[in-house]
Parts: C-alpha cells; structure tokens; sequence
C-alpha cells in the first residue's frame, strides 16, 4: 500500500506556526481537557516561515491533526540522553496530552545508567556481560520507573488528571543472543527475535501507555539488552505503527546550506552523510520501507517539540517518508494530460462519463487535483448548477486508494460549493453509491436534480442520484 500522507490540513488553511503552537495545544488541554473534532483535509508539506496567531486560530488550524491522530499509533523512541535531559518533564506532558487525545502510544526507551546497547557496540567487546547484567537490568529498571513517575505527572497544565493515564511495561519482547560476532561473544547483548505485538494491542485498546524496555526475554529464560533504536523499529514494523518518532539532539536534518530539511524519502536519504545520526536513519529508511510507517526526527532539547511536529503544517522536524507528501490544489491547464491519464482506464469501464480533452480543457475551472511528485493521483469536479453543484470525475489512481484522497477531494469540492452559495451537492453514479452513502449522500430522484440537469440525465446509463446538503443539519 502507498504511504498515507502525514499532513492532512483542512483546504482553507494558511497559516503555519512553531514553538506557539506547543503552547496553545497545551493550554487549550488546559482548558478543555478532553476533545473530539471533525475536520476534513487535503495535504502539503512546505517548511514556511511561522507566524504568530491566536490561540483560537491556532486550535483551528490544529483541529485536522488532532482528528487525524485520534486512534492512530505512535512508537516513539527515548534515547538515554533525552532520558537524562530536564526536558523529560515536558516530553512527558505532552505525551500525556497526546494520549488524552486518543493517540495509542508505545515508548521504547534505553537507559540512563552506564551500561548502553548500540549498534556500534555489536562489534568488539561486549558491552553487556553475565558479569554486569545484573547492573544493566537494575538500570533499566530504574530507568522505567522514573519514566513511569514523570508520565505520573500529567501534562504541564495539570487540566488532566495524571489517574487517567495507566502505562503498563511488561515483557512483550522475545530476544535472542547477538551471538558470536568477529570470533567475540556478545554475551548478554540480544536481538530482537519476535514482538508480542497483539499483547501490546490490547494495552492499547484498553487505552493504557505502553512502555517497552530494552529488554529481549528468551525462550530458556535468559534475557537480553537490547539497542533501543533498532528495538523501536522492530516495534514499529510490528504494531504497523502510523509513526516512528526518533528524539535526536538537533532539530531534525540540515542540509548543506544549514536549512532544515522538513521532510525527505527513504531513497533521497543518505544515512553517511550524517555520521553522528547514521543508526537511526538507518532504523528509518527500513521502516519507512514498510510504506505504512513514516519516521520523524526530533529535538528533545526543543520545548514542545513534539505538538510542534504533530500538530502544526509545517512541523519543527524532519521526516521520513516512503513517497513526498501530496498536494491537494485545483487543476491547472499542465494537469490535463494526468487528468486523462487517470479517468481514460475509469471511462473504458463505463464507471465515469467520457470527456474528451478539449471538454476537460474547457472545464477546467471546475476540477481539483491531488498532486503528488508532479503525477496526478486524483481529481475531480464540480459544476454549478442553479444553487446545487454535481461532484462528478471523482477518481484515485489505485495505487493510491485508501489513503483519504477521495476523501479529501469531497471535502474541498463541499467547501467550494458552500463559499459559492450552493446548498446541495449531488453525484450521479453508477457502481460508488455506497461511497457516497457513508459520507452523508440520500438517494434522491432525478427530479430532485435541478431542471438543468434532468434535461441532461442519460436514462440508458441509469445512474442513481445521491443528494446531501452542504451544510450538515
Ligand atoms: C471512489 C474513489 C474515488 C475513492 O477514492 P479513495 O482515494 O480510495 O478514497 P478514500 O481513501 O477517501 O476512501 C476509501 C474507502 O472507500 C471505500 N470504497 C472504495 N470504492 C468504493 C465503492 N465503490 N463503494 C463503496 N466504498 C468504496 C474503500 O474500500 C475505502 O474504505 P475503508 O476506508 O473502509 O477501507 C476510488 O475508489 C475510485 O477512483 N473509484 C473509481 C472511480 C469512481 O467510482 N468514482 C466515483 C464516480 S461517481
């Protein structure tokens, strides 16, 4: 499956923000505590320049992302030094405050004593042995447990309580021995073998934290250390996770100009040309590999960071992304050749109408693309008619299907026909009723359609009519 895009923000939306952003969030927590929204979005990814906007501005411009990361899992991963930093107080408000908004959350964290699993540490001497194991496992318990006592805390608003947040860690990861490397035996530092991914899921669905150590259990009863890097992804690939959000101690990737790189693919990635991060971008090119997971760098130093990155367009990171995120625009005369490339196969079915490209040329004005790596993946139309507006054209390319952009393109062309005054919006279709049902479409008759349009209506093609008023009662 493609990669669902990371920005999902509503058509009519400008603005940009930064570090206000964190604040808002956390003061709208402050004020509300629990929220639930609808909004529905198209999506792009330009690192702008931020400008300061209200509160209620912000909350609006925030309200697409809280939406689209309701019920969605997050794997995030807490390396040793943001564990050690005195940022950790806020990281844990916000992770509280991102749990209260429905966000499933996994943290895999590594340990703040000495004793650290890295990938660099796979080759030489071993960094764990029978000898310090004891030590290792001592301070990753402690570890958890002052994870556990700064999520205890709530978020900095204190609005939510810290008793409605349960996090559980437990032994959802089976290891095995990193085995005898270059003729040395790593001795007690692991592998991950397997993930108790379904254990993990009904934590998640009984709305608890997961914290998962990096710890590996074997099957003879050993256990093992483990990186916490490579660990976050096993987790992540397993979970199918929707993110794998990495804290580093820069903000994100800068390129050679020193501007921060917001977001780049798996293939434009170079892991060498960032030696101090080449682990974790290694981890992230895997995961994002995937197609399902996209990977996001962080600042743990960066008050806030992680509303920021989450909850605002342009975001304070960098992330890593299977395919460039989409463009959601309307349709200019360059796009024709896409159009036609995309609803030709759809016409040949019999399941759109034809037009020939001097009609679509012609209408132009009427159509809406969704625009990814300059290749169109979906379109569609709306065309006046006497106060209603006919959706029509509606295509994705199938390499792209269900990953929102009909879904997207509804929602723009329902926002253009409510700023054109239109009351009604209505499709006529042949084999995607159901489609239009679940969004709020009746069946109607054709003479419910204005008396332009029944002129029009082709009985032999017979396609139902689907009704909705452009404001929902
Ligand atoms: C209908 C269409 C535009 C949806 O595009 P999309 O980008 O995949 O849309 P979304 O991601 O927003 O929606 C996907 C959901 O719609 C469902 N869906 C797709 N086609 C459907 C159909 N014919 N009837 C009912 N549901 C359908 C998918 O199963 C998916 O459901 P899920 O979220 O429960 O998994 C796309 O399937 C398409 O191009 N179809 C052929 C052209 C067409 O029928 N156009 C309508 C002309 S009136």
């Amino acid at each position: 499956m493609a990669q669902r895009p990371r920005v999902r923000v509503n058509q009519a939306l400008t603005h940009t923000n930064d570090y206000g952003a964190a604040q808002c969030m956390r003061s709208l927590a402050h004020r509300s505590g629990h929220c639930s929204y609808t909004t529905h979005t198209s999506y792009c990814h330009e690192h702008t320049m931020s400008q300061p906007i209200s509160h209620i501005e912000w909350f609006r411009t925030a309200s697409p992302y809280i939406y689209a990361h309701r019920q969605k899992t997050f794997v995030i991963a807490l390396g040793d030094a943001t564990l050690s930093n005195a940022a950790l107080v806020g990281i844990a408000g916000d992770l509280t405050l991102l749990h209260a908004l429905g966000v499933r959350l996994v943290l895999i964290h590594g340990n703040t004593g000495e004793l650290q699993v890295t990938s660099s540490t796979k080759i030489g001497a071993p960094v764990l042995t029978v000898e310090n194991f004891p030590q290792y496992l001592a301070e990753v318990g402690a570890t958890t447990q002052s994870l556990l006592a700064h999520l205890s805390m709530g978020p900095l608003s204190a609005a939510i309580r810290s008793s409605e947040l349960t996090a559980v860690s437990g032994n959802f990861v089976r290891g095995k021995p990193l085995g005898v490397l270059e003729g040395i035996d790593q001795q007690q530092v692991g592998a991950v073998r397997s993930i108790h991914a379904e254990a993990i899921n009904r934590h998640l669905d009984s709305q608890a934290l997961v914290i998962v150590p990096p710890v590996g259990y074997s099957m003879s009863g050993e256990a093992f250390g483990l990186d916490p890097t490579l660990l976050a992804q096993a987790v992540a690939k397993e979970l199918k996770a929707d993110k794998l959000i990495y804290f580093i101690d820069q903000n994100g990737l800068e390129d050679a100009s020193n501007r921060l790189i917001s977001e780049i693919t798996r293939t434009e990635l170079s892991p060498e040309n960032w030696p101090n991060l080449a682990p974790v971008l290694t981890a992230a090119q895997a995961i994002t590999k995937e197609g399902t997971t996209r990977c996001h760098l962080i600042n743990y130093q960066r008050d806030g960071a992680l509303l920021e990155e989450l909850f605002t367009r342009g975001g304070c990171g960098t992330q890593i992304v299977q395919h460039r995120s989409s463009t959601l625009r309307p349709a200019q005369p360059e796009d024709i050749s896409g159009i036609l490339a995309l609803v030709k196969p759809l016409e040949a079915e019999g399941v759109l109408v034809k037009r020939s490209r001097e009609l679509i040329e012609s209408e132009l004005g009427n159509f809406w693309v969704v625009d990814q790596e300059d290749t169109i993946i979906a379109c569609a139309a709306l065309y006046p008619f006497d106060g209603a507006g006919e959706i029509a054209c509606l295509a994705t390319d199938p390499e792209y299907r269900d990953l929102d952009h009909g879904e997207a393109l509804l929602s723009t062309l329902i926002a253009s026909a409510q700023s054109q005054g239109m009351a009604n919006v209505f499709v006529l279709t042949t084999q995607t009723a159901h489609w239009f049902l679940e969004r709020g479409f009746k069946q109607a008759e054709v003479s419910a359609l204005p008396s332009e349009k029944q002129t029009l209506y082709n009985w032999q093609r017979n396609a139902k009519v689907y009704l909705r008023p452009v404001i929902t009662p």
